[in-house]
């Protein structure tokens, strides 16, 4: 007994190469395999896997205490609270090993892949990913459905947080990651993507990403409920206002309410008192409006994304300006829509326009003026 324990204490103090943090709930048939697969697929890798289970009570803790007389296993059981990336979070906090990664324990993350993420860390990567949608991966069955919720998933990721784009699948929940990523980095997960509160919150500088096939499950079921699809615009929102992403949104806004005095007033004095035609005044007034709405966003909403030179910042005012004709485009479209179609007061379809055109403004030249 005293020398079990003493060797539990050294696993504890001596880093590991790579721990692996699996959450599971209900998982005890896959446990066993996968812990095999594990460890043929990570021969002469220093190595720990630690289970976080949420109470599962169908043997898996008793399954895992059995596992460890053979293999590197701990299984941490918690009791009242439920959570996927609750658990992962929990895990991490536990585990000591230089590189730490996370997986699924149900198979359909093929342990067989660990050693290309873990080569990847070793080469310098911060973060090694498993993807199924580079070249070389993919995801059998799941249905039509699950892939369109997939994809928007990851799309509105790339839309609303910087920090995702460029990865492929920022959805993934199999990945490798350097342990000092997280020094510091204050997790607060929520729902199920672990991956992307690590993306936002631990910056990584490079990510590489690994094919994999995303294989159907072949024991136990998913956990996935509909509820989690909610959870995850939430987890967006909640990314966005911690990240800042939030902040630059109401910039934004707030420059376009001023763009709207600047055409205004400009219209006014110019037709009032140096006497110009009104229509020649709107077309001064609305091009004087673009460029102070251009110059304010480049110092105040986007000072962290915008390249120094004066070719640089003429290139970025040409683009303002033809996002801004698409924005007009947009609003008139939605303001036809809305009343020729849908017979709808006129005024309050040009509400729903000018929302649009804004939405439409902000994430175009957030993706193309200031990239
Ligand atoms: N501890 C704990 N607590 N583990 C959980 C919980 C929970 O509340 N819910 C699920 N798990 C475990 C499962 O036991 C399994 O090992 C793993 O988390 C994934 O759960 P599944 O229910 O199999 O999820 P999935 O296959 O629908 O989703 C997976 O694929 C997504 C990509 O499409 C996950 O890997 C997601 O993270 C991933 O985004
Ligand atoms: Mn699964």
């Amino acid at each position: 007994m005293a020398a079990f324990l003493h060797e539990r204490e050294l696993r504890r103090t001596v880093s590991k190469t790579l721990s692996l943090v699996v959450p599971t709930y209900r998982e005890r048939e896959n446990i066993g395999p996968l812990v095999e697969r594990i460890d043929r697929a990570l021969t002469g890798v220093d190595y720990e896997v630690a289970f976080v289970d949420d109470n599962s009570q169908d043997g898996s803790a008793e399954l895992v205490q059995e596992l460890a007389t053979k293999y590197p296993v701990t299984i941490i059981v918690r009791k009242g609270q439920r959570g996927l990336a609750s658990a992962v979070v929990d895990g991490v906090r536990q585990v000591h090993g230089n590189a730490i990664g996370v997986m699924d324990a149900d198979l359909q993350h093929p342990p067989e892949i660990l050693s290309h993420l873990l080569s990847a860390v070793h080469m310098g990567a911060d973060m090694a990913i498993g993807s199924r949608y580079v070249k070389g991966g993919g995801c059998e069955g799941g249905g039509l459905m699950r892939r369109i919720l997939s994809k928007g998933a990851g799309f509105l990721a790339h839309l609303f947080l910087p920090s995702t784009r460029g990865i492929a699948d920022p959805m993934s929940g199999f990945f490798l990651f350097k342990s000092e990523l997280l020094s510091g980095a204050d997790l607060r997960p929520t729902g199920y993507k672990i991956l992307l509160e690590i993306l936002a919150t631990g910056r990584p500088q490079s990510v590489v990403e690994v094919p994999f096939v995303f294989v159907a499950r072949e024991r136990g079921e998913s956990k996935l409920r509909l509820s989690q699809q909610v959870d995850y615009l939430k987890h967006i929102a909640s990314l966005m206002r911690r990240t800042g992403e939030l902040n630059r949104f109401i910039r934004f806004c707030l420059v376009g309410a001023s763009g709207v005095l600047v055409n205004m007033g400009l219209l006014w004095l110019l037709t009032e008192y140096v006497g110009l035609f009104y229509l020649i005044s709107a077309a001064i007034s609305i091009e004087s409006s673009i460029i102070s709405n251009f110059v304010l966003n480049d110092f105040f909403t986007f000072p962290d994304r915008r390249a120094k030179g004066r070719s640089q910042f003429f290139g970025r005012l040409r683009k303002f300006n033809l996002v801004s004709l698409g924005g007009l485009c947009v609003n008139m479209a939605v303001l036809w829509t809305l009343t020729s179609v849908f017979g709808v007061y006129y005024l309050v379809s040009n509400l729903f326009g000018i929302a649009a055109a804004m939405l439409w403004n902000y994430l175009v030249n957030f993706w193309w003026t200031w990239k």
